[in-house]
């Protein structure tokens, strides 16, 4: 069994295995209804746990999608809803018999130091659905959804991205090292990435170049990234927040500065820094990027509870 907390802890090689499987079981599914069963069913009878501690919609219905159509079923759980925490009960025994009952644990937490806990106790693998300083599930599948339209590999792309230094950008980042991508980012002085992510990429032999004006940024881009400025843990002070980040909104104007068929993503929920003329433009590519998850989700719960062909 293998944990998916951080793409930092998983080998290169691992991650091209979990990619090279979703390509194969979404080629396989061309034909089939959205809870028909992968014909192999190779998760038949497992449990997937799910437990949130931030809302959610794209991960909490991909994964559900995802367990179903690899034959096995999920429930899914508030966190305010268990005796955890308000009702006394420990960490560990609440691990425990998460363990006893389920096959594997995707958690949406908004803290890192309690996945990390929770790892020590599970004897099942845990996934990280979102925490405060990653979003690995998101950005694997992102560079599924990359790699499946360029018809490239993505280390020969230029990645941009355009906005807060936040947990999606933390994964881009370490994938940037993990499969060799170029990556720059644009944002507002005072918002870079946080000095101990930018030392491990240096640790790693990576460079990533990062700019304080948008349209420098974006040039030559094949793709562009955007995330919301008020991420779910931002305790800030949002007005000022969003007025920071003015000249970071992806307009049609700053878009075309990219290369000509470069194309969009975004993890979504959206708030405003994307027009609605890139966002709902042929070159955004959030809806297939969002469909992708199910599949990508689907060969990392292979890959944890030890499936992957
Ligand atoms: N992109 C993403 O993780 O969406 P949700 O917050 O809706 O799960
Ligand atoms: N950066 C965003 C991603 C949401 C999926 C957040 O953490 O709120």
């Amino acid at each position: 069994m293998k944990h998916f907390i951080n793409l930092k802890n998983i080998s290169s090689k691992d991650l091209r295995k979990i990619l090279s499987d979703a390509k194969k079981r979404k080629n396989l599914r061309k034909n089939l209804n959205t809870l028909d069963l992968d014909k192999d069913a190779p998760l038949k009878g497992k449990l997937l746990i799910q437990m949130f501690e931030k809302s959610s919609l794209r991960t909490r219905l991909s994964f559900y999608l995802a367990i179903k159509q690899l034959g096995g079923g999920t429930i899914t759980l508030r966190s305010n809803e268990l005796h955890l925490e308000h009702g006394g009960e420990s960490l560990e025994d609440t691990a425990k018999i998460l363990s006893t009952y389920g096959d594997g644990f995707m958690f949406r937490t908004n803290s890192d130091r309690k996945i990390n806990e929770f790892k020590n106790y599970l004897s099942i693998p845990v996934i990280n659905g979102l925490s405060p300083s990653s979003h690995p599930t998101q950005v694997l599948s992102d560079v599924f959804t990359i790699e499946e339209i360029k018809k490239k590999n993505i280390s020969d792309l230029t990645i941009v991205w355009i906005g807060d230094s936040n947990n999606v950008l933390n994964s881009l980042i370490i994938a940037s090292v993990k499969f060799g991508f170029k990556l720059k980012i644009g944002c507002p002085r005072g918002f870079t990435p946080k000095k101990s992510i930018l030392e491990w990429v240096k640790k790693n032999g990576k460079k990533i170049d990062i700019f304080f004006n948008a349209e420098d940024a974006i040039k030559n881009s094949d793709v562009v990234f955007s995330d919301k400025v008020i991420s779910l843990n931002d305790k800030v002070n949002k007005k000022k927040k969003l007025a920071q980040f003015k000249k970071f909104k992806i307009t049609e104007k700053l878009f075309s500065k990219a290369k000509k068929d470069c194309i969009f993503l975004h993890c979504l929920p959206r708030g405003s820094e994307v027009d609605e003329k890139v966002f709902f433009s042929n070159r955004s590519k959030v809806w297939q990027q969002a469909l992708n998850r199910v599949h990508v989700q689907k060969s990392i719960l292979l890959y944890c509870l030890g499936k992957l062909r």
